[in-house]
């Protein structure tokens, strides 16, 4: 087993490379393979792990996700802290492409994704109110205070099922509400790494103006999402995405101190 590693980053859409001359570890778990080897390295002087959500090919679909072994599987190696990178669509023109948030909220909206760790005799109700690491969100702020990004400190996401992309109505609903952001993979994550008690904040990057915001800022028709265009957008700035996570892997914590380690206290059942 390698050295204890404290702290994790999780890749999405297109960010499955970001370790260089990382050793590679296999895990199994009771919820079987994570989505792929995860890899450590050490960066800005930190041990980190790196773990793509989709794999190192895109091998799953956002509900094919082994969400609850990769969560396992980061816990298994010691690791506390997990900083979790999206590929999201912006619901509101305030938040541009290009922009970075750190989530604070999720509205769930997908379907049949196992979701917890716990079962009947083994029951627990996490607190879900405030599902992300405010320790850690706030501390993510500041590492990139002088960063060359626009960072919003907070923004509700909306978790669909996916694969496809939301209807205009959906859209629109969506953006009537005042939700910032669309997804497909946030949810069941952070409430995962919520039951194992660890510290998960969100850092997503907007690649695309859902139809909705679209309308609002003008580029209906031009710009329909596609998985193609998201990777693009993604590609085409990703040095600079890659200088934003190094800067946040260099501020991480030398420890994780909250109330994300008592997250099972008085949940029991
Ligand atoms: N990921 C990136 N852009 C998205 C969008 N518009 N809808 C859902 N998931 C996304």
């Amino acid at each position: 087993m390698t050295d204890q590693v404290g702290i994790a980053i999780i890749g999405g859409t297109g960010f499955y490379k970001f370790l260089e001359d990382a050793e590679d570890v296999q895990l199994s778990t009771p919820y079987g393979e994570p989505s792929a080897p995860i890899s450590i390295a050490t960066v800005s002087g930190r041990r980190v792990a790196f773990l793509p959500r989709h794999g190192r090919n895109h091998d799953y679909l956002p509900s094919e996700v082994p969400y609850r072994a990769n969560l396992w599987a980061l816990k298994q190696l010691g690791v506390r802290q997990i900083v979790a990178f999206n590929t999201v669509g912006s619901l509101q023109p305030e938040y541009r492409k290009g922009d970075f948030v750190l989530v604070d909220q999720f509205v769930d909206r997908t379907t049949g994704r196992p979701d917890t760790f716990f079962s009947g005799d083994i029951g627990a109700h996490i607190s879900s109110a405030d599902p992300y690491c405010a320790r850690l969100r706030e501390n993510s702020a500041k590492a990139l205070v002088g960063a060359d990004a626009t960072v919003h400190p907070s923004g509700t996401v909306v978790v669909i099922q996916g694969p496809r992309f939301s209807t205009r109505a959906e859209s629109r609903w969506f953006s009537g509400q005042g939700w910032h952001l669309v997804n497909m993979t946030q949810y069941p994550e952070v409430v995962l790494a919520r039951e194992l008690e660890l510290c998960y904040a969100n850092l997503s990057y907007i690649t695309d103006y859902d139809v909705a915001a679209a309308e609002i800022v003008g580029e209906e028709g031009a710009e329909v999402v596609t998985h193609e265009g998201v990777l693009k957008a993604f590609s085409a700035d990703s040095e600079r995405v890659l200088d934003i996570v190094r800067r946040l892997v260099g501020a991480m914590p030398e420890s994780a101190e909250c109330g994300c380690q008592a997250a099972l206290a008085g949940a029991r059942t």
